[in-house]
């Protein structure tokens, strides 16, 4: 049985104030399995991070159903209760948007060591694992006890794939991982995902540069 099983899903974005409705995506099936890659593919306003958006569950799908395998059962992604998707975004599924939402008076390092002391583990551990992140993906020492507010934007998406990729996940959502990346952290970011791989997480990436993740490409989506 696969990881997801995505049938038929579709999203469209209803504008009251306009009287109009603007499709996303429509009709998206693909099926994932453990331990493979999935590349989105398509043009500037296909629909791909609505799709992410819409797995992640921050948008609602219109149709369809997206029925993936849970540690202990199956569950569409599409229909699931909210409380259902908020303990699986605690332990199952990891999201990397565009855009880093930092929260006032917490430092790049705590906000990365945050996913894994939710998950039980110590400060000390967390922030150890975060530091190893961040001096992977080569974020400047000295503001590491800094806020990210003010951050430049690698610097910002440094921060947003450590803090979804820190913790162990079975599903990974990324949305455009290394556009803001210098050349060295795209290679960091690829040694992270193929090791990722290799253990079994499953990964949907939006990459308009396939070339930076060469090789680790299971199947190809197009989002017309
Ligand atoms: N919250 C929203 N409300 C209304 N329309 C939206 C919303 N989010 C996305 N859209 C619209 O849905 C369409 C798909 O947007 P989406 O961001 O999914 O595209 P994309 O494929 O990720 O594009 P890009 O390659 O530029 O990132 C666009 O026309 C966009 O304007
Ligand atoms: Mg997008």
């Amino acid at each position: 049985m696969p990881l997801l099983q995505v049938e038929d899903l579709s999203k469209n974005f209803v504008i009251h104030a306009l009287g109009r409705t603007i499709p996303a995506f429509q009709g998206v099936s693909f099926t994932l399995e453990a331990g493979s890659l999935l590349l989105i593919r398509g043009p500037n306003g296909a629909g791909k991070s609505s799709l992410l958006r819409c797995l992640y569950r921050t948008y609602l799908p219109d149709g369809g159903r997206a029925i993936y395998a849970t540690a202990d059962g199956t569950i569409d992604l599409a229909s699931a209760a909210d409380v259902d998707i908020a303990l699986l975004r605690r332990t199952e599924i990891g999201h990397v948007t565009q855009f880093l939402r930092p929260r006032p008076r917490v430092t790049a390092l705590d906000l990365v060591a945050e996913p894994l002391l939710v998950a039980g583990h110590s400060l000390a551990e967390a922030r150890e694992a975060a530091a190893d992140w961040l001096g992977s993906l080569g974020l400047k020492a000295a503001i590491w006890q800094a806020y990210p507010s003010t951050f430049s934007g690698g610097e910002q998406q440094k921060i947003n794939l450590a803090r979804a990729m820190i913790a162990p996940r079975r599903l990974l959502l990324l949305d455009e991982p290394t556009a803001a990346l210098d050349p060295d952290a795209r290679a960091a970011l690829r040694s992270r995902i193929s090791t990722l791989k290799a253990a079994g997480v499953a990964m949907i990436g939006v990459f308009h540069h396939p070339e930076d993740i060469a090789g680790l490409i299971d199947v190809e989506f197009h989002v017309a």
